[in-house]
């Protein structure tokens, strides 16, 4: 048993105690009457969803800075204003948001006017449980259906964009480093001159790494497809890591534990090679979340067809209002980064007809799943 594999299993054996980060939909109640509150947040998380409340508008507000949401459920009548003013304010900084009101019988005015202001839908108090989990389970699927298209439309024609400027990158690249050549042929360069010379070099050779991770994302390969086993692959990644994950940390006196729960037997058809590239993105970036150190996550789950890898971490976590723009290429906030790594990341998996999703928790962590088609007949 190597050393990758004892920390495995000293991962396995954690689980207990391994308090995992909320994967659930989220949604915000916003409502003063504590009695609903109650039976509504009881129904919702019972039906598997995660809920805030705030019984105010302005205790509203504060949560929606730092959190973000799947769902709001929101009372027309509350302490410090009326919902419905409120919902206009929701439509114009979280337009993709769903917003489900609350609102009494006898109030039917209302009702049509949270319609008229783009309500996804309205539900009469008292309410009925199964019709208000129906609208919940309703409205997030819609919001998950808009996102997905429009991030994969976004996404093409990023893509394409990319693809053009690295062919154009390609050829001014091949030019300066055939004239290099050519220079360091003809002239004689004193010792100073070779060292700027060869900087030269380094960089037009980064570059050209740039404009082939920019390629890949045009058209990431899609030959070489061989049936593998998945945690096997994960393993593999993660000791190939292991400087990143493990010794980097350990030289500032940091400490990322490990933590990992592989289902064997696992079939998947893919390039290994890609795949890999897709983990050591997440991974890396999980680290480069963790300064102080903290805990990084791997899990694996299989779900009608589909295996479900999260790749987990406890760092900074991403802000609500940067998270739609993380898979575009050249997004960073790193000073040293190029912004590519979820853009091919995401490139990748979609070739290879799975899907890939991130909830993030400000100050608390980020959690990314990435969804790939099972080869079944092998799978456990
Ligand atoms: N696990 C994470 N925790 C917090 N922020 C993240 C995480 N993963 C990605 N991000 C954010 O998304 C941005 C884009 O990530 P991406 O991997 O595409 O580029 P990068 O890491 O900045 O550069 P590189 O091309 O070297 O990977 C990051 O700069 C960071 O702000
Ligand atoms: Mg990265």
């Amino acid at each position: 048993m190597d050393s990758l594999d004892k920390e495995v299993d000293h991962g396995q054996q954690d689980k207990r105690t391994f308090n995992a980060l909320e994967s659930r939909d989220r949604i915000l109640l916003i409502e003063d009457f504590e009695d609903t509150v109650r039976i509504i947040k009881r129904l919702l998380e019972r039906n598997g969803y995660q809920v805030e409340t705030a019984f105010t508008i302005n205790e509203a507000k504060r949560l929606l800075e730092t959190t973000i949401l799947d769902a709001i459920i929101l009372d027309i009548n509350l302490p410090d204003g009326s919902g419905l003013d409120f919902l206009k304010d929701l439509r114009k900084i979280y337009p993709d948001t769903p917003v489900i009101m609350l609102t009494a019988y006898t109030e039917l005015e209302n009702a049509v006017r949270s319609l008229q202001e783009g309500v996804d839908d309205f539900i009469p108090k008292p309410f009925d449980n199964s019709y208000l989990i129906h609208s919940i389970a309703k409205a997030v699927e819609k919001r998950r259906l808009k996102e997905r298209l429009r991030s994969s439309e976004k996404f093409r024609v990023l893509a394409e964009m990319a693809a053009g400027v690295a062919h154009d990158f390609n050829n001014l690249l091949h030019t300066m480093s055939t004239h290099i050549y050519l220079l360091m042929k003809k002239v004689h360069v004193d010792a100073d001159s070779k060292g700027h010379i060869e900087a030269l070099k380094t960089a037009i050779d980064d570059a050209a790494e740039i404009v082939k991770r920019l390629n890949t994302l045009g058209n990431p390969s899609h030959n070489d497809l061989q049936i593998i086993d998945l945690a096997a692959l994960i393993k593999d990644t993660l000791l190939m890591t292991r400087p990143k994950w493990h010794h980097g940390p350990r030289r500032y006196g940091k400490e990322i534990e490990l933590i990992t729960r592989l289902d064997n037997d696992i079939y998947v058809k893919v390039n290994a090679s890609e795949i890999r590239e897709v983990f050591t993105n997440l991974i890396f970036n999980a680290v480069e979340a963790m300064p102080s150190g903290g805990q990084l996550i791997l899990e694996t789950v299989c779900r009608g067809g589909k295996v479900v890898c999260s790749i987990q971490d406890t760092g900074v976590g991403i802000a609500p209002e940067l998270i739609n723009r993380i898979f575009d290429p050249f997004f960073t906030t790193k000073g040293s980064g190029s912004g590519l790594g979820l853009s091919i990341s995401y490139a990748i998996i979609e070739k290879h007809g799975g899907e890939m999703t991130v909830k993030s928790y400000p100050g608390k962590g980020t959690i990314f799943f990435i969804s790939l088609p099972l080869v079944e007949e092998l799978s456990n």
